[in-house]
């Protein structure tokens, strides 16, 4: 016990993880939009990397709480979607892009023309992964990327695999992730089979990122990506080459870290 609460101490302190434990959801989903409403006091043009799924909803309904109150201001900030699916168009009420206006955009003060997100219907998959890498690299790259992971360890869609993706691509799903995903759709069938992603290069590139992850049923995989080898056959242990990770999860998803 003593030997792994060192080893425990060692990792996170060569990590420069920082840890934002909260007693469940919605305690994780405060600490984790203070997080957000701090970096834009500090840099209000700040460039947002933002995340779909349902780890961010209650994490959107605060920031989205904290602009009524007049404690938040979008207004010169921008976004870049972690990812979009293929052939789902944005008024598509399953593709990320109205996930986006549902559950932030249209309750906050930001600029629609400041919001990107992967074009899913792009006629030509290449170009619009070009495109959507240029758009980051002009706006001068992310400041704060927030990002959940999955059953498998996949960030973004950056799904198991034998390397790590640098940049943009157009992915195709993992069943796993079909599998966790279908509860969004009517039938399994619906779900999209491929989607476009930010590669795992631009998320790292990220001046800071911020993981959010709750629930027992993430505890395995948070613990793996951690604690297991740096592999891509788990896309989030990448995090720990990244000199400025903050982990905002609930005690459910921290119940197997070394210190429970
Ligand atoms: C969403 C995304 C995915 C999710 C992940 C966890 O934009 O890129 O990587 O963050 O699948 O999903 P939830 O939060 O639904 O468990």
């Amino acid at each position: 016990m003593l030997q792994a609460r060192r080893d425990y101490i060692i990792i996170l302190f060569m990590n420069k993880l920082r840890i934002y434990r909260g007693a469940d959801y919605d305690e994780m989903s405060r600490k984790a939009a203070a997080v957000i409403q701090a970096q834009l006091t500090v840099k209000p043009e700040s460039v947002l990397g933002l995340a779909t799924g349902s780890s961010p909803i209650g994490l959107y309904n605060v920031l989205a709480q904290a602009y009524g109150d007049g404690k938040i201001d979008f207004s010169r900030a921008k976004t870049v979607n972690l990812d979009e699916y293929q052939w789902l168009a944005p008024d598509d009420e399953q593709s990320y892009r109205y996930f986006m206006q549902k559950h932030l955009f249209s309750r906050v003060n930001i600029n629609a023309d400041n919001t990107y997100v992967p074009n899913g219907l792009a006629a030509d998959p290449e170009d619009e992964c070009k495109r959507y890498d240029y758009i980051i690299e002009r706006l001068g790259g992310i400041d704060l990327q927030l990002i959940g992971i999955g059953h498998n360890g996949h960030i973004g869609f950056n799904e198991p695999s034998d390397e790590f993706p640098a940049k943009t691509h157009l992915v195709k799903l993992a069943e796993k992730t079909i599998e966790a995903n279908k509860r969004f759709f009517k039938r399994a069938e619906d779900v999209p089979r491929a989607a476009f992603t930010m590669g795992i290069g631009t998320i790292m590139s990220a001046a800071a990122v911020l993981l959010i992850v709750s629930g027992n049923d993430k505890a395995a995989i948070l613990k793996e990506a951690f604690f297991g080898p740096i592999t891509p056959r788990v896309p989030a242990s990448v995090l720990r080459l990244h000199r400025n990770v903050i982990l905002a999860a609930d005690d459910a998803a921290l119940s197997l870290f070394p210190t429970g």
